[in-house]
């Protein structure tokens, strides 16, 4: 018989283990017949603030919806104007550049270390002007920025620092999580991140009482009292449903993080072979890493993702065209980002999900480690 497929990964497996609370938590929300702002998302912003040390969350429609309410707020509140520089890196998702155009402000590009494929310090400055306003720290992969080096760099600067945490909860810096160095952290909680929900939903995290209280009113239609308008805010609102489900899901949430670190820590020691290359950990503190992604890179990327489908392992790429490549930026311009382009054509993310046994995790070893390396 032939061996299982391993999927990239498997939803329906994370969720097995909650299956019955999950149902129950839906079928009361349902019996309860209260379905937007109600105790339930009272409820998750507390608890994510506390899991995340920082004073407010305030639960929107998605991630992206974090970043703009983010950026919408400290433009509304007088700390960035419309036509401004933010830096961030061509080397995320799309979502952190969407909320800067968005919002008016003008996305500036910075390329990433070529060992962590994270931006700090050195690829921001390269790209400051007398322009700039703010710098978006992303923790991508999981694995947190250099954030004291930016707070200090930003503060020299008079820049404003935000973070993009949609693929880092749980990780930390020295106790800190994101929501704690920059101003603002904004979360992801689409059903494939370390935590999710079973459809959209997004959170800010903030120190900032001002920021917090702007978000809560730009959620709401610019209200905070039923038709009486302040601002022309949105209807970006994380339902009581999704509230629900994700604090059934916050009761697994240490337990899948240290799976993930495990799982990690088992790809770290097991992979061996000259032409796969895991990224670099930026610090030896395993608490910084929330290992979203395990990514590989490798000369011969193609060639070896498609040695791992004949070997029936799902793989994919995170990201294969960065921001400054993409139509939707063309008329942006930009600086040379060698290490982005670089890194575009040769990373590879592996299974990694809690739910992933070790024996299908030494398969995919043997897999990578077995890679003839032939041109694909
Ligand atoms: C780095 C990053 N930023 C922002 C987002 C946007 O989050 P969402 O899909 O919830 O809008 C995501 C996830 O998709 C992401 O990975």
């Amino acid at each position: 018989m032939a061996d299982p497929q391993i999927p990239f990964l498997d939803l329906k497996r994370v969720l097995s283990f909650q299956r019955d609370a999950l149902v129950e938590a839906a079928t009361r929300v349902i019996d309860g017949g209260m379905f937007v702002l109600g105790e339930n998302l009272a409820a998750f912003e507390t608890r994510f603030a506390r899991l995340c040390g920082v004073d407010a969350v305030i639960g929107v429609g998605n991630g992206l919806d974090a970043l703009r309410l983010t950026l919408r707020a400290a433009i509304d509140g007088g700390r960035l104007a419309r036509g401004d520089e933010v830096i961030l890196p061509a080397h995320t998702f799309i979502a952190t550049a969407l909320a800067v155009s968005d919002c008016g402000l003008v996305p500036v590009f910075a390329d990433c270390d070529p060992h962590t494929a994270l931006a700090g310090v050195a690829e921001f400055d390269a790209c400051r002007t007398p322009h700039t306003r703010a710098a978006i720290a992303v923790h991508l992969y999981g694995q947190l920025c250099e954030m004291p080096a930016l707070q200090a760099w930003c503060a020299q600067h008079e820049l404003l620092l935000f973070e993009d945490a949609a693929q880092a909860h749980g990780a930390s810096l020295d106790g800190l999580q994101p929501g704690r160095f920059g101003l603002a952290a904004a979360y992801s909680f689409f059903p494939t991140k370390n935590l999710g929900a079973l459809g959209d939903a997004g959170g800010v995290a903030t120190c900032d009482p001002a920021l917090a209280e702007q978000v809560r009113r730009l959620r709401n239609y610019g209200s905070t009292e039923k038709y009486i308008h302040t601002e022309r805010g949105l209807n970006s609102r994380l339902d009581e449903l999704q509230a629900a489900l994700l604090l059934v899901r916050l009761q697994r949430f240490e337990a899948e993080l240290a799976e993930r670190r495990r799982l990690a820590a088992r790809y770290r020691e097991g992979l061996h072979h000259p032409l796969l290359q895991p990224l670099a950990l930026r610090t030896d503190k395993p608490e910084s890493h929330a290992w979203h992604l395990f990514v590989v890179r490798s000369p011969r990327r193609d060639a070896l993702q498609a040695w791992l489908a004949g070997h029936g392992i799902g793989s994919q790429i995170h990201y294969p065209r960065p921001i400054h490549r993409q139509d939707a930026y063309r008329d942006t311009a930009t600086r040379p980002l060698p290490h982005t382009e670089a890194l575009c054509g040769e990373i590879l993310s592996l299974p990694l999900f809690p739910g992933l046994t070790d024996a299908e995790q030494d398969r995919v070893i043997e897999a990578c480690n077995a890679f003839p390396g032939q041109a694909g």
